[in-house]
């Protein structure tokens, strides 16, 4: 294939500051993919001011913080990545293609994903469909839900060896995928309520049913300014609806894990001779940071000894960190706790269900803000890059 990028291409970067922006600059920096572009930094609020002295000390380019909004600067890259989110990608994305821009759109937010002319990025799971957009001239290259994408890293095994007759999830998703504003809120909630009960917390002589009845008065009580984010309490609660209302049952985010997990496998609609896997969610928010977990049950196509079953996951991609179903290595290696701020899919729990040889369940961790919203971004360009 002739060379999709000039030597050193210019690479907007949008949306950089935000969390799933820093994340995505952290990554980079780690992985010298700065080495390899000249970045051009926009900003949606400060235009014209100067890029971080730190950042530009390591990333290179005119140190200048550029329009977000103005085309032609935009148009001048040869590729432009945002974690702007989806306001900035309906404001800026079709004006930019109208204006003849032929370059790359790496993005995070959903607005695009669905599109019949773009991808969802997860190389270790997808590469063939990736390819084979590249080769069919295909431009616009998005990550998926974090959800997807995490479930995906950890058990895509099966799916690429067509195992899967239908799969369901139960999610058990961090704060961070409302936003950074979650993350603090449930972190206030969690402060007002220990505030409350501490002084029959500091005693040990008190009765326990007096504390649980301090603490659901304080979180039914919780005024509009605790709540304003998730709505109701999170802190020692939990949230079994994330996303918009769909009107037939189901949450955006449950129909974006049967949608996104076809379309990432390169299944169903939009790809000739293929059916769509059925899968089917409830997605939960919980009061953890920033990983999502997933219960997962399988109907696979046939019984497979657990062993294989075992081997496939492990051997499917570095990232896969397989916990052994045991009490002790799943309390110890199977959290949140032990996966955040690391690149780790923990895959666990695995083994067979009392319904019959060809059920399976899992269990699976990732954090969400890296392989679910900032690292296939960044692997995205790398390829761009190699080709
Ligand atoms: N929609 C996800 C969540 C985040 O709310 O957890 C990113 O896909």
């Amino acid at each position: 294939m002739a060379s999709l990028l000039p030597s050193r291409p210019r690479v907007g970067l949008v949306g950089w500051r935000g969390m799933v922006g820093s994340v995505l600059m952290d990554r980079m920096r780690a992985e010298g993919d700065f080495a390899h572009i000249e970045p051009v930094f926009f900003s949606t609020s400060s235009a014209g001011g100067a890029v971080p002295a730190s950042l530009h000390a390591l990333a290179g380019g005119d140190g200048k913080l550029h329009d977000a909004n103005d085309l032609s600067t935009l148009k001048s890259c040869d590729v432009v990545i945002t974690a702007q989110g989806s306001d900035f990608t309906k404001a800026v994305y079709g004006p930019l293609r109208a204006a003849g821009w032929k370059g790359f759109w790496i993005d995070a937010a959903k607005t695009l994903r669905m599109n019949d002319d773009a991808v969802i990025v997860l190389d270790p799971v997808n590469m063939p469909v990736i390819r084979d957009a590249l080769g069919r001239g295909v431009k616009d290259y998005i990550g998926g839900n974090c959800t997807v994408s995490c479930m995906l890293m950890g058990l895509g095994a099966l799916f690429k060896a067509d195992l899967v007759e239908w799969m369901t999830a139960t999610t058990y998703q961090a704060a961070s995928g409302g936003g950074a504003q979650h993350m603090r809120e449930l972190l206030t909630q969690m402060g007002t309520l220990n505030a409350a009960v501490r002084p029959l917390l500091d005693d040990p002589a008190s009765a326990i049913l007096d504390i649980d009845r301090g603490i659901a008065a304080t979180q039914r009580g919780l005024g509009a300014e605790e709540t304003r984010n998730f709505m109701v309490p999170l802190a020692g609660s939990l949230i079994p609806w994330i996303d918009v209302d769909r009107g037939d049952g189901t949450s955006l985010e449950e129909w974006k894990g049967g949608a996104e997990t076809n379309k990432i496998l390169g299944r169903g609609p939009g790809f000739a001779g293929t059916e769509a896997i059925p899968v089917d969610s409830i997605c939960v928010r919980v009061g953890a940071m920033r990983c999502h977990s997933q219960a997962l049950s399988f109907k696979l196509k046939r019984d497979v000894p657990l062993a294989d079953l075992e081997a496939m996951i492990r051997e499917d991609n570095p990232w896969v960190r397989y916990v052994a179903n045991t009490r002790e290595a799943t309390v110890q290696g199977l959290t949140p706790v032990a996966v955040t701020g690391t690149m780790d899919i923990a895959v666990g729990r695995l083994r067979k269900l009392a319904l019959g040889p060809q059920y399976l369940g899992a269990f699976t961790i990732g954090d969400q803000l890296l392989w679910g919203a900032a690292e296939p971004l960044r692997r995205m360009l790398r390829i761009l890059l190699q080709d």
